[in-house]
């Protein structure tokens, strides 16, 4: 039975850069159908929600999603969508490699990361948001549960364990933040007992952050918690080349949606600049979630190619060409 993927196009550069996974996906044989739905702005300016139940409905349907950056409105009360998503469906693991492409101009050609992030706890968990009255005081619940902690370490280990990976690193701050922190590091040590196989390594995120930077070829798996990810995810795109070679896969029990890490990138939507790397790699994400690596294995060559010829590729990554160029370069290889 053909697979049916819920695809969001999504706002900004997202109908662009999806556009071109899907070319790429159907170029390389994926016999997919694919179900569009709308969210983000796009969806608040045709249905008022930004939202939709049958954007909810598609997305736990099929189980599977791509979905392009959404904009989310600031100042307006809204809730960013992205968060709305991981809670509603628990979306637990926030999967975000980065690997060296030959041809970026990325300062190091030889990394190869992944970062586990909490994707539904800590500081993005949405509890006791209070600001005072007169507007001076302001406050947020950080949190984090045993439950929680638990599976992502886990989930961590398990990557690395399925993925061949040497060593995951569990960064916190316990330091300082002696509860929750405290507790992430206390259950990340606990559940390293399980896995003797892969060495375990724990740093504080200040100090992983100048590492990072200094010999970023030390690290392997990175687990931490929501708001440290979120953080070390971008920092990590930027040593291989950008935000636009930075995929994400949001992980559940029962579904998963795959995504680019930037955003809707407003300032260049429109202009066919994007680079549509980080969804393209979201796409070979997604088809190794759905166990068809060798498709995934594939499209990534041929988009090695196509960034290492540097003959057709977006500014970004030191070319002069446009979004629809760099995946008909794609394309042409496959
Ligand atoms: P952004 O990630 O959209 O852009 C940051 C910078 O990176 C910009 O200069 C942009 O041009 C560049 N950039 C991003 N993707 C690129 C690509 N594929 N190719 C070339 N250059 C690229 O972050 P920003 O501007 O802070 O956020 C814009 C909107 O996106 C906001 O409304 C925000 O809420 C939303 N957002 C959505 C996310 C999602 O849906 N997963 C994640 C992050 C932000
Ligand atoms: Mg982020």
């Amino acid at each position: 039975m053909t697979k049916t993927i819920t695809v969001i196009p999504g706002d900004g550069i997202g109908p662009d850069i999806i556009d071109s996974a899907i070319k790429i996906l159907d170029k390389a044989g994926c016999d997919f159908n694919y179900e569009f739905v709308e969210a983000g702005l796009t969806a608040l300016e045709k249905t008022g929600e930004l939202l939709p139940e049958a954007t909810l409905a598609a997305i736990k349907n099929n189980a599977v999603t791509l979905k392009g950056p959404l904009t989310t409105p600031v100042g307006e009360g809204f809730t960013s969508i992205n968060v709305s998503l991981r809670k509603q469906f628990n979306l637990y693991a926030n999967l975000r490699p980065v690997k060296s492409f030959k041809g970026t101009k990325a300062r190091y050609d030889d990394i190869d990361i992944i970062t586990v992030r909490e994707n539904t706890e800590g500081m993005y968990s949405g509890l006791g948001q209070v600001t005072s009255a007169d507007g001076n005081e302001a406050e947020a619940m950080s949190k984090v549960t045993r439950t929680g902690a638990e599976r992502i370490v886990r989930f961590a280990y398990e990557t690395a364990r399925r993925e061949g990976r040497k060593k995951v690193t569990a960064v916190h701050k316990a330091n300082i933040l002696k509860s929750t922190s405290g507790l992430f590091l206390k259950v990340a040590r606990e559940i390293a007992k399980e896995y003797p196989e892969i060495e375990s390594d724990e740093m504080i995120v200040d100090a992983v952050c100048m590492k990072l930077v200094m010999n970023p070829e030390q690290f392997d798996v990175i687990v931490t918690t929501n708001l440290f990810g979120d953080i070390l995810s971008d920092l990590c795109a930027g040593l291989v080349g950008g935000l636009g070679m930075a995929p994400g896969a949001n992980i559940g029990e029962d579904c998963a949606i795959f995504e680019a890490v930037h955003g809707s990138a407003p300032d260049i939507a429109g202009q066919n600049l994007a680079n549509p790397s980080s969804v393209i790699l979201a796409s070979i994400q997604m088809l190794e979630y759905l166990e068809m690596g060798d498709k995934a294995k594939k499209i990534r060559a041929a988009l090695a190619d196509v960034i290492a010829s540097g003959d057709r590729t977006t500014r970004d990554l030191g070319g002069s060409h446009g979004t629809t160029d760099f995946t008909q370069a794609v394309i042409d290889r496959l």
